[in-house]
């Protein structure tokens, strides 16, 4: 008699981004194709694993998704370990082990950032066999070098500021964007030097509002014609919500030079994955279905060194990954003249 077929599901939780398809899809045909295992999705987030909400995956459905922004299975912020506003379900971990064995799953995917991996330990220590993939545009994932979705809200951001040079210059104007990246800076720090910014704010390094105007007067006064300040939603801001305006706002009144703003937003998450997301995010899904066909749970796939291995999800729960304030990039920027906000 053969080994009985292993049934996954795989779910995607959190903020979506460029190259949950790729993921599901490297997950996907990797299981069906070379480990015979059955596949189903389960619709956005947690809440499919509450309401039973399933679709069945199979080659052809996953054909086609590669190059496709968002994710198909639909995402959602649904806690299951934290009772949340409209709630109907008292015991939601109970409800989804329940839920997971009546859908005959052997394994759980989990693709997600931080709060997804906190979640996926949560269910794994409650004795489903989960394994983890890291991703979010903010690549502030414990445990891995890079999460997918990074590269692309990198080349969207990049791409926005080296627009605002031009205008900036038509204008004679000083122009500050604000970019996503949660709690840190990863977005900030590499789209600013990617793009030639002036200043580069983000949250693991404070900054001081006189050194950030020193900084632009000092430009105008060497007839520079033009300033980009890039700043990271993340920096500290008083109670104020919006970092691109309070900066903006300040600079406006410090220096007395034309300054504008730009939010740049969801943008950074739409969209189609660039190359280097796509094979990041076929590497991870593969290597997860590998994980399972080999009964390895409690885990998350991660990068480190370019290898392609695991690490406990008990060490990555919990754990942000910021800019290491003393970091080679930091100190090149500094010693290129970039403002980063310190004296
Ligand atoms: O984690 C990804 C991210 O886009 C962050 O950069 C941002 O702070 C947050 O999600 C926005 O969340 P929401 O989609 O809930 O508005």
């Amino acid at each position: 008699m053969g080994e009985k077929k292993k049934k996954i599901g795989i779910l995607s939780a959190g903020g979506d981004c460029p190259g949950i398809n790729a993921t599901i899809r490297g997950i996907g045909k990797t299981a069906i194709v070379e480990y015979g295992m059955e596949v189903v999705g389960i619709a956005n987030g947690f809440t499919g694993l509450l309401e039973k909400d399933v679709i069945p995956l199979n080659e052809s459905l996953l054909s086609g998704i590669l190059t496709l922004g968002g994710t198909i299975l639909g995402t959602s912020r649904m806690k299951p370990f934290k009772q949340q506003e409209g709630d109907i379900v008292s015991d939601k971990p109970q409800l989804i082990k329940q839920n997971y064995k009546e859908l005959g799953l052997d394994a759980l995917v989990c693709i997600g950032g931080n709060g997804t991996q906190k979640t996926a330990n949560l269910l794994h220590r409650e004795g489903l066999n989960i394994v983890g993939i890291p991703k979010t545009i903010d690549n502030d994932v414990w445990g891995t070098d890079v999460t997918f979705g990074f590269d692309t809200a990198l080349n969207i951001a990049t791409e926005a500021i080296d627009r605002l040079h031009t205008t900036a210059n038509s204008h004679k104007r000083v122009m500050v964007i604000e970019v996503m990246g949660h709690n840190a800076g990863w977005l900030a720090l590499y789209s600013g030097i990617a793009a030639g910014g002036d200043v580069i704010l983000i949250p693991e390094l404070d900054y001081d509002l006189d050194a950030v105007a020193n900084c632009l007067l000092e430009r105008s006064r060497k007839k520079k014609p033009y300033s980009i300040v890039v700043v990271a939603e993340g920096i500290k801001t008083g109670k104020k919500k919006n970092a691109g305006a309070y900066i903006a706002k300040k600079i406006r009144k410090m220096t007395g030079l034309e300054t504008r703003e730009t939010v740049l937003g969801y943008i950074q998450r739409g969209g189609s994955p660039t190359p280097g997301d796509r094979i990041l995010a076929t590497r991870y899904g593969s290597y997860a279905a590998q994980m399972i066909h080999q009964d390895v749970y409690g885990v998350m796939v991660a990068i480190n060194g370019n290898k392609i291995g695991s690490v406990p999800l008990e060490e990555v729960a919990g754990k942000l990954r910021l800019v290491e304030p003393t970091s080679g990039l930091v100190n090149k920027a500094l010693r290129m003249g970039v403002c980063l906000g310190g004296k």
